[in-house]
């Protein structure tokens, strides 16, 4: 049903079928709201967690996922595997596909190993977060998140805030909501934008108080210290001074900005604990709108049949 066999990323991912796996999702997410919040659909089928890098909201947003669609769940954690004993990526990858599965979901910490890891397998592979490169599901999931809010994602202004330079979920967000159709500005210290980002479609500011005036929505992302070789602003401090999304900035502005968050948040840098947890948050929906995400996308890649 999917143009492609695969979800490494959104770069030059068919608009079209961004759109069915949200409206799969919608139908999906009517499923979770039942008293029984499980449908048949993957009966028979077996996916592979295959998590190279720490993860809380999408491993189990994933497994959640599959449990919900009746399929088969496996584990595979880097640290309790074979890998330690010195095996390739290869060969782990061709082993666990002789077991006979049908999906591999991945994180890496490497840009670009589950499109390595499609070169090795037969198996549907899906990008669970790639390093610095893409998070499809994230971005995904968020677009759902704005289409149930606004109703629409064309010509929504959607700021991006934060570290630019080390997000995955940024440069995922920026592929998926040009190509259907939203303006989308990234928002911080030049230090953390990359150089030509504008090539991209996107605009770029470093003055958040003229985000808020332009912007329906934020959605705010994470200072990656764990991904910063070197300090690329002066101190904390001055960032959450600068760019941080806080309550006195909000009421400054007295707009009903929508606030999202990929998570996990720093709270008190990047976004302060009261605005995370207002009414203008959909934080939470966020996460929940993740499952039903990965349901549309394991159903639509998996070819599960329509019975619920
Ligand atoms: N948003 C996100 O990818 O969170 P995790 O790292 O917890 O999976």
């Amino acid at each position: 049903m999917l143009k492609q066999k695969h979800l490494l990323g959104l770069e030059g991912y068919p608009a079209q079928d961004i759109k069915t796996i949200i409206d799969t999702a919608f139908s999906f997410r009517e499923v979770l709201d039942r008293p029984i919040k499980k449908v048949p659909s993957l009966q028979g089928k077996t996916i592979v967690n295959l998590f190279f890098e720490n993860s809380t909201r999408t491993r189990i947003s994933f497994e959640l996922a599959q449990k919900r669609l009746s399929a088969d769940t496996v584990n595979f954690s880097a640290s309790t595997s074979s890998l330690k004993k010195g095996e390739s990526f290869k060969d782990t990858a061709q082993n666990i596909e002789a077991m006979k599965i049908d999906a591999v979901v991945m994180r890496h910490p490497d840009p670009g190993a589950p499109l390595h890891l499609t070169k090795h397998v037969d198996a549907v592979v899906i990008n669970a977060g790639d390093g610095k490169h893409e998070h499809p599901t994230q971005a995904i999931l968020d677009m759902m998140s704005l289409q149930e809010v606004f109703g629409k994602i064309k010509g929504l202004n959607v700021a991006l805030v934060g570290d630019i330079s080390h997000s995955r979920v940024a440069l995922s967000n920026i592929y998926g909501l040009t190509a259907l159709g939203a303006n989308v500005t990234v928002c911080g210290p030049p230090t953390l934008i990359p150089p030509h980002i504008e090539t991209l479609g996107v605009k770029v500011s470093h003055d958040l108080d003229a985000v808020f005036e332009w912007a329906d929505a934020l959605n705010i992302l994470r200072i990656q210290m764990e991904r910063m070789g070197v300090g690329l602003f002066p101190s904390v401090r001055e960032y959450r001074n600068l760019f941080g999304v806080n309550t006195e900035r909000l009421d400054r502005h007295g707009k009903e900005l929508i606030i999202m968050h990929p998570g996990p948040m720093n709270r008190g840098i990047e976004i302060d604990s009261a605005v995370a947890d207002s009414k203008q948050a959909i934080i939470l929906d966020q996460v929940l709108n993740g499952v039903a995400s990965r349901m549309a996308i394991l159903y639509l890649l998996l070819g599960g049949k329509a019975e619920e």
